[in-house]
């Protein structure tokens, strides 16, 4: 699959978060399954199978985060495994969806939010490609995380909900925590004052793993709760995450399709190759 990038043929990983375990039922009747044992590359096995398909002419391949029952934490995902099983297929652009809580007044249950930066709180978790893990990625890399989403990705996802007319906001920083616990109370508060507008247990590391591995990366975010810092609001809990996600999943499902079909016409020759370099160039090691 490697040569379709340099043909000038794109790939898109799609990673389906809670509330979307299972993609390819909803988004589409895959043209193949490459097994989780079959994708299993340097870094380890994937969450799930790698649904593989098309949308409007458009490559995509399918991955359930927490694979099939939610059986896996946030913390025992392999974002590695995940994001390099996109790249061994071809992939280009990952777009990733995932449920979240609203840090802001402004940020109503089930709004559709596209991230555009991120506080990381984890600290259980592999967080670089560059360990000596695979020869594929060799030296020490400091990358720059601004931006930290790629922005082109990020507005073709806006065009597309104002294409479908769904109400969509671009521009929020999420928080992630390590979980698998909520926060306190204190907590949220303080990531309030920090900036904070959405908090989640997945977006670290996996939007800086797909930095590193050249990868374009956007996330259609869903909020399903106001965390536990609104005094007028229920305090987050699982059964409502879920259900929110449930009643929004087919607005979240229609803005990926739509926007793979956007991502499909444009040109992205320039915006790949800024990846790659952008890896290329923070290598320290000599
Ligand atoms: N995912 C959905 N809601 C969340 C919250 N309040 N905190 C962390 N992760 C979440």
């Amino acid at each position: 699959y490697q040569p379709l990038q340099i043909l000038g043929i794109y790939r898109i990983g799609i990673i389906g978060g809670s509330g979307l375990d299972d993609p390819s039922k909803q988004i589409f009747q895959p043209r193949n399954i490459i097994k989780r044992e079959d994708a299993k590359n340097d870094f380890g096995l994937p969450s799930s199978h790698l649904y593989v398909g098309s949308i409007s002419g458009v490559e995509v391949v399918l991955l359930s985060r927490h694979g099939p029952g939610h059986k896996i934490s946030p913390t025992g995902i392999n974002y590695r495994a995940n994001l390099e099983a996109f790249r061994n297929l071809g992939c280009t652009h990952v777009l990733a969806s995932t449920a979240c809580g609203s840090l802001a007044e402004n940020i109503t249950k089930g709004q559709l939010v596209i991230p555009n930066d991120f506080i990381d709180r984890t600290i259980h978790r592999k967080n670089t490609f560059y360990d000596n893990t695979s020869e594929y990625y060799e030296g020490v890399r400091h990358i720059p995380m601004f931006p930290a989403f790629d922005c082109k990705t990020m507005d073709l996802i806006e065009q597309a909900a104002q294409n479908l007319g769904i109400s969509v906001m671009k521009g929020a920083t999420v928080v992630t925590i390590e979980g698998p616990r909520f926060s306190s109370r204190a907590e949220s508060n303080m990531f309030r004052q920090w900036g904070g507008h959405l908090i989640n247990m997945t977006t670290c590391p996996e939007v800086y793993l797909a930095k590193e591995a050249g990868l374009l990366y956007a996330s259609i975010a869903i909020a399903t709760d106001y965390d536990c810092w609104k005094e007028s609001e229920d305090n987050v809990c699982v059964s409502d995450v879920l259900a929110i996600f449930k009643q929004n999943v087919e607005k979240v499902t229609s803005l990926l399709i739509k926007s793979v079909e956007l991502i499909g016409q444009e040109d992205w020759t320039q915006s790949i190759t800024n990846a790659k370099n952008l890896v290329k160039n923070s290598n320290v090691t000599h």
